[in-house]
Parts: structure tokens; sequence; C-alpha cells
């Protein structure tokens, strides 16, 4: 549509709506790649003491329960979107965020580093819709905890852009 240079008046509605819908688009498609990066199927329901994740978590929250308490609590939120765990390189701490669809919600600068699909689609074909918790258990047994560690030391390591 920009090829010619220009988007004329005929063009606008078109342009207007693949604009607009692009974040959902895109950042759905990412953020599934996010979730099953970090899936592992048989993983250890807990992180390792000690490692670059719980040190992040216990940095922030004071208790690795606590941390994860509020990623669970988040994820219980009532309609579909995803939990996330961000990790702000520029401080090294990290929060947890409700993302509605697919793109509100995310902060500009933070980075995430543990990714729930929390739609009805992730879970359906082996829980209730009201079974929700049940397969958020079911996502902590299942975790790639050196998929997060790398992703938490890669966003770190990074250069800071100043904000
Ligand atoms: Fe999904």
């Amino acid at each position: 549509m920009i090829r010619d240079g220009q988007i004329d008046q005929e063009e606008m509605p078109a342009y207007s709506e693949l604009t607009r819908r692009l974040g959902f688009e895109y950042n759905g498609m990412i953020l599934h790649e996010y979730y099953f990066g970090n899936l592992r199927r048989g993983g250890m329901d807990r992180p390792t003491n000690g490692s670059p994740f719980v040190q992040a978590v216990e940095r922030t929250f004071g208790h690795y329960e606590r941390g994860k308490t509020d990623f669970c609590s988040v994820g219980m939120l009532r309609g579909v979107g995803w939990a996330i765990c961000n990790i702000d390189p520029s401080i090294g701490l990290v929060s947890h965020h409700w993302v509605s669809l697919h793109e509100h919600g995310n902060v500009a600068g933070f980075l995430p580093i543990l990714v729930m699909d929390v739609w009805e689609h992730a879970y359906l074909l082996d829980y209730q819709p009201h079974e929700r918790k049940q397969y958020i258990e079911a996502f902590f047994s299942n975790i790639s905890w050196s998929v997060v560690d790398e992703r938490l030391q890669a966003a770190c390591s990074a250069a800071v852009v100043p904000r």
C-alpha cells in the first residue's frame, strides 16, 4: 500500500484497520512463542534456590512464594489474556502484569521472562472453564526454568536504553 509513496483516500480504511489490529495479531504470535518457549513437559514445579530468577523474585517480593502467589493471582483475573512476569532491565526487578487480549497492558521497556496463556483455549481440552486454578498449578509443574533464567540474564546484560 505504501509502495507508491502515499496512502490515498480509498486505501485509508484498509490501512487503518491493518494498523489498528497489528498489536493484537503480532503480539498474539510473539506471546505464544514466549509461552511455548517456557513450557517443558515434566519440568520442576519450582526453580532452583538461588537461581537468577529466584534472586530477582526475592529482590522484588522478599520471598519467592509471595512472588509466585502474585503471579498466580494475576492469572486468575477474569477475562481472557495473559499473565506475564516481566523484568525491568534498568533496575533488575520483576513485576507481574495482566495483558488483556494480546496487546493491552504490555509495558514499554519491560521484557517478558515467564509468560502464561490464560485464554480459555489454553486449557479447555484438559479443564473446565472454572478450573483455571488447576491449569495454573499444572502450568507451574511444566516450566523450563532454565529458559526463564536465560531470558532474565539476556535482558539484564543487554544494553539499557535510557528512558
Ligand atoms: Fe493462546
